[in-house]
């Protein structure tokens, strides 16, 4: 069932039981309203007549008679003392049967029977106490009841109107509350089906256009990993296939005998070199989707800083030498972060092998705690990185000049991440590139 529609039927029930509670309570009060007014007014009726009642002759009892013609008072008038019904305008038996069953001087009886009826009675009191002649009226409780019904009815008329009315309120309500989120439906089957062109803003507001926010947020998200699976996808196949397509073509200039001898052999070194290049290219393409996918790789353990860098110079060191390149350091004592070892010291030889191959004569790594954080700078003094490479350097398969296979700070970049940290690129004061990796301690 549609959620509007459940809104719709859940509110109908509600109002449909707090009108029938009502409706039940105000049907039975009507009633005791009803005969409390019809008693005072009987009492008042009486208090008129008293004044015609006070010379109690044949005389005005005729007026009396003449009186009661044509009206609706029903009454009678008892002498106490002598215990003579003096006059009624009801059957005789009646009130002789209500005379001999109740207590005629007791004004807390409201309601006497006669057979199936019921009369409410009134007796009027300053009368008796004049006269000792009791003067009661009475009415039948079916006229009362009468318009009880007719009360009641009307009632029902306009709690039916009412109930209609809020249902029709509460279905419009109920229907611009959930058509946004309708919308919204729509909007994530667009995501679904990867129709990311034809996303559109809805008309909605509160906690609907935050989720639409967060909506759209994700799908840009979306969008992006997508686009960036295809670049991955489409440059890993290109890597892969031009050293593929060397060796290929040595192997069957070889085999075919276009090179012999000395052509041959630079053929095989170079097949030698190119094979070597593709097991780097798959290895640290291995690595990066490890270290995409699994988290259980990472390791974290205290770490001192002093001792990353060392391993770190020491591993680079014959690189350095062959390159001619000096590798100075400037790191405090005593600082500390918390990752995985060798994973850093794998993302900070990556930068410090680039650093000295694109370096002039000098690589300087230095370290430094600043408001809660370490944070380790690598520059070198060559050309450093041009500005429009800068934005995608992290980036897998992006080369530069003199560039490998352009995954080697996408590595760095994914452990730096994973151990909470950032990298940066920039330019450094010696002239050539500078990165800088921060992590808090
Ligand atoms: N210190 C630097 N100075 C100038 N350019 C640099 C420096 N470091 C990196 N680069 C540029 O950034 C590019 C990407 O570097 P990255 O380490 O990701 O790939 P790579 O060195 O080409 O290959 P590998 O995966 O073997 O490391 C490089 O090709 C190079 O052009
Ligand atoms: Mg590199």
């Amino acid at each position: 069932m549609k959620l509007q529609y459940q809104l719709t039927a859940a509110f109908t029930a509600l109002l449909v039981v707090i009108m029938s509670v009502a409706a039940i309570t105000i049907y039975s009060l009507i009633l005791n309203l009803l005969i409390q007014d019809e008693q005072q007014e009987l009492e008042a009726k009486g208090n008129l007549l008293v004044n015609l009642l006070s010379d109690y002759n044949y005389e005005n009892i005729q007026k009396l008679n003449l009186l009661l013609q044509g009206q609706e008072i029903q009454l009678f008038l008892y002498d106490q003392r002598n215990e003579q019904l003096l006059f009624t305008n009801l059957p005789v038996p009646l009130v002789e049967n209500w005379i001999t069953n109740y207590d005629i001087t007791d004004d807390k009886q409201e309601i006497w029977k006669a057979g199936e009826e019921s009369f409410v009675v009134s007796r009027v009191d300053s009368y008796s106490e004049q006269t000792q002649i009791e003067l009661v009226l009475v009415t039948p409780l079916e006229d009362l009841r009468a318009i009880q019904h007719t009360f009641f009815n009307r009632l029902l008329v306009v709690f039916i109107i009412g109930i209609a009315v809020a249902v029709l309120l509460s279905y419009f309500l109920t229907k611009r509350l959930v058509t946004p989120l309708t919308r919204l439906k729509y909007q994530l089957k667009k995501i679904q089906n990867r129709q990311f062109d034809e996303l559109e803003e809805i008309k909605a507001s509160g906690e609907i256009k935050e989720v639409e926010q967060s909506v759209l947020e994700m799908a840009h998200e979306l969008r992006r990993y997508i686009q960036s699976q295809r670049q991955f996808f489409q440059n890993a196949s290109h890597e892969l296939k031009t050293p593929l397509m060397t060796i290929q073509g040595y192997a069957e200039g070889i085999r075919d005998g276009v090179f012999v001898k000395e052509d041959s052999d630079r053929g095989l070194d170079v097949m030698v070199d190119e094979i070597n290049r593709l097991k780097k290219i798959i290895n640290e393409m291995i690595l990066l989707a490890k270290l995409d996918s699994q988290e259980n790789i990472y390791q974290e353990e205290l770490i001192k800083v002093e001792d990353l860098i060392k391993l770190t110079v020491e591993r680079a060191l014959p690189l350095a030498n062959d390159q001619h390149v000096d590798i100075n350091t400037q790191v405090p004592n005593g600082m500390t972060l918390f990752a995985d070892k060798e994973k850093l010291l794998q993302a900070m030889l990556n930068i410090v092998t680039n650093a000295i191959r694109h370096a002039k004569t000098s690589v300087v790594i230095t370290a430094k705690v600043a408001s809660g954080s370490i944070t380790i700078s690598i520059a070198d003094d060559g050309k450093g990185v041009s500005e429009d490479l800068m934005p995608h350097l992290f980036h897998r398969f992006v080369k530069g000049e003199g560039g490998e296979t352009g995954l080697g700070l996408a590595i760095s970049r994914a452990i730096v991440e994973h151990s909470g940290g950032t990298i940066t690129v920039g330019k450094s004061t010696l002239g050539g590139a500078l990165f800088t990796i921060k992590i808090s301690d």
